[in-house]
């Protein structure tokens, strides 16, 4: 190849000069801006290496950088370090929707080469951005003499955690068969095998860390791996089928390596690394990006009442619709989703992915009707593609698809990619079926597309079965929500695993993380009366809290109208919480036990309190110092009963109204699975 012959010929003409010695002993270093967070970066044996503390505190012990190649040498060894840059960046930016509004990204920035001591005109670049609240670092390849294409084979990048023995992780295990759709374990550091991101951790001494990634584009998420006896853990790229992990060009640009880095569990709730390593808002106004609630002919296929298929169960008839329609005009929603209206869904539909149309209705579902329906009581229709994981034929359709719902105001699309891990559909170039999985670089850059093809209609995209959440939202603000965890969904199955009560309180410390949730929560018939199936395990006080505390700027209202009609009181709840924030803060809490939020209304000056607990029982008791102190506020309380279990008492629940101001303090019980939710109005 004349372009590698190129590079090497002008790194030994640059060796000859003599540059070279001093580099070995090359090293950098950058704190956060409040000095807690300490990064140094150097080489030692041929191995560039970074570390991390906090407060003085080794967090991170010397941890490996560097990408492998196909065909260029190994930026991971034989390499010396060279500081190149720094720089300081506080800038302020406001989220169209969010959690909070105002942002604030301040950071210190380091970027240094790694350069192969035995052809040193080849360079990788590693960019470190150090926040308040933890760190990031990237790859970047800047274009050199004459390579082009480039494939990654392997990301050596490790996090060695230091008191590995000690530390205890929260998280899933990587490459899983059922995606990211699993249960939470528990296991010391030293002892996870693979992981997949945001794992997050508890060390002795209280500081707490979460490891993560930010600006997933054109690239290839990445898991954790063990390293070795002694617990290192290192990133692993979610390959192609073929083996490649990136296929890319110079220059080229990884997403970030995160760890967010804190004094409390709170702490990792009240970060805004992910977002702040996000590039800014591409498509300008997005004004026509709308939070809200809404709800769906939806549960009843999850419960085997109605089927997504045609048939006499047929779910998605206009009569159906038009009464979700007409319970959503009723309590103020703004949206009715409906699944199974499309052709296609009839036999298994999880293998029907080659055969969805995502033009043709079902006879029995009118789209004009139903969506014109909506439009005359103020509700829109909530757009549903399931693909079953086959995105080629997606693809193919998308445009028209698209086109279509917005012909009919449809501004939320849910889309589906049911399918196993590693059975997203691709064609190779000769034509043969592959599998793909679903964080590789190929499915990354179809989710996007679905994005970036639904924003030229104004159309928003909730995606399930996603690729995971790291932060693009930010710069594609119709990304409103998505999966990518056990949701609600999980807590139907007849047979099959439920949630484990403690699942909300671990999804808050991991999953959370990463960036809202389409869980769904607010299911009413618990016990699912008149059917053989265990109780979900959540009192009906949880449910409440969960739109609250599982943060989404679009949260469903999923259960059946006339199982809200059972406890209207605590259904007020649900009608009146806001999903669009101005503020919001995590005020107590701990990883898979329990955690307590506050968020003020976007535009307004009412706030809310949302706590969950975990399996055991939890006193909570909170300062309210976050309230305007010169007002009075009107508190409206739902919590859990003297009584309450999610077992046996779900339904165990009071609710009260009180006067509270910010001097005063609030305490609640929460039952076990059992949560509070509470309405403070300013007078
Ligand atoms: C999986 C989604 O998570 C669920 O919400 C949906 O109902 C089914 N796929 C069918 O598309
Ligand atoms: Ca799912």
């Amino acid at each position: 190849m004349a372009g590698k012959g190129r590079v090497f010929g002008l790194g030994l003409l640059l060796w000859g000069l003599a540059l070279a010695p001093a580099w070995a002993l090359a090293e950098a270093s950058v704190a956060s801006p409040d000095g807690r967070i300490a990064v140094r970066v150097f080489a030692d044996g041929g191995r560039a290496l970074y570390e991390v503390r906090f407060k003085g505190v080794l967090v991170l012990e010397p941890s490996r950088l560097g990408l492998e190649f196909r065909s260029l040498p190994n930026l991971s060894q034989k390499v010396a370090v060279e500081a190149i840059g720094e720089d300081t960046v506080d800038q302020r930016w406001e989220q169209p929707w969010g959690e909070r509004r105002q942002m604030r990204e301040h950071y210190n920035e380091l970027a240094v080469a790694l350069v192969r001591k035995a052809e040193p005109g080849l360079r990788l670049h590693v960019r470190f951005r150090v926040f308040d609240d933890g760190i990031g670092f990237r790859y970047e390849m800047p274009e050199q003499g004459g390579v082009s294409q480039v494939a990654v084979m392997a990301d050596w990048s490790e996090f060695v955690l230091a008191e590995r023995e000690s530390t205890e992780a929260l998280f899933i295990n990587g490459e899983m068969w059922n995606r990211y759709e699993h249960i939470y374990q528990w296991a010391p550091v030293s002892a996870v095998d693979t992981a997949a991101t945001p794992i997050s951790m508890r060390r002795k001494d209280g500081i707490h860390l979460s490891i993560h990634e930010a600006a997933l584009v054109d690239w290839a998420g990445f898991i954790l791996v063990r390293r070795g006896l002694h617990g290192a853990l290192r990133a692993k790229l979610a390959p192609w089928s073929d083996g490649v992990a990136v296929k890319t060009r110079l220059p080229f640009k990884s997403s970030w390596r995160t760890v967010q880095i804190a004094d409390s569990a709170t702490g990792l709730l009240n970060s805004s690394l992910i977002l702040n390593l996000n590039e800014p808002n591409k498509l300008g106004d997005v004004s026509w990006v709308k939070p809200g609630k809404y709800t769906g002919v939806w549960w009843e296929m999850h419960l085997q009442d109605y089927t997504w298929g045609s048939g006499a169960r047929h779910g998605a008839t206009t009569a159906r619709a038009k009464g979700r329609i007409d319970f959503a005009a009723e309590h103020g929603f703004d949206g009715v989703l409906v699944e199974g209206w499309n052709q296609g869904w009839d036999g298994n539909w999880l293998e029907n992915g080659a055969i969805f149309s995502f033009t043709q209705s079902y006879p029995d579902f009118d789209l004009a009707a139903v969506a014109a329906y909506g439009a005359e009581r103020g509700v829109k229709l909530v757009g549903h593609h399931e693909t079953s994981g086959d995105v080629e034929n997606y693809r193919r359709q998308m445009a028209a698809a698209y086109d279509l719902y917005e012909e009919h105001g449809v501004a939320q699309v849910k889309t589906g990619y049911v399918a196993w891990a590693q059975e997203l559909v691709r064609f190779d170039e000769r034509g043969f079926k592959r599998g793909e999985w679903h964080d590789g670089q190929y499915a990354v850059g179809e989710y996007l597309r679905s994005v970036t093809e639904a924003a030229k209609r104004k159309i928003a995209i909730n995606t399930h079965e996603p690729v995971k959440d790291t932060g693009l939202r930010r710069t594609y603000p119709n990304w409103i929500t998505r999966e990518g965890a056990r949701g609600q969904e999980f807590n139907s199955a007849p047979s099959g695993v439920k949630n484990p009560p403690e699942h909300n309180a671990n999804l808050v410390y991991t999953r959370m993380l990463s960036g809202p949730m389409d869980f769904t929560p607010g299911i009413f018939d618990l016990q699912y009366e008149g059917r053989t199936t265990t109780p979900v395990a959540s009192t009906l006080m949880h449910q409440l809290a969960l739109y609250v505390a599982l943060y989404s700027p679009i949260q469903m209202v999923p259960d059946y109208p006339e199982h809200y009609a059972r406890y209207p009181d605590a259904f007020q709840f649900i009608v009146d919480v806001p999903t669009d924030w101005e503020e919001s803060i995590a005020l107590a809490g701990e990883m898979g036990e329990y955690a307590v939020f506050a968020r003020r209304v976007r535009g307004g000056d009412d706030w809310y309190l949302g706590a969950i607990g975990g399996a055991e029982a939890q006193a909570v008791d909170i300062p309210l110092s976050f309230l305007d102190p010169d007002a009075r506020y009107d508190a409206q309380i739902y919590r859990d009963g003297p009584e309450a279990h999610w077992r046996d008492k779900p339904f165990d629940y009071l609710i009260e109204e009180k006067k509270l101001r910010a001097e005063d303090r609030f305490q609640a019980r929460l039952a076990p699975g059992g949560g509070f939710a509470v309405r403070l109005v300013k007078r």
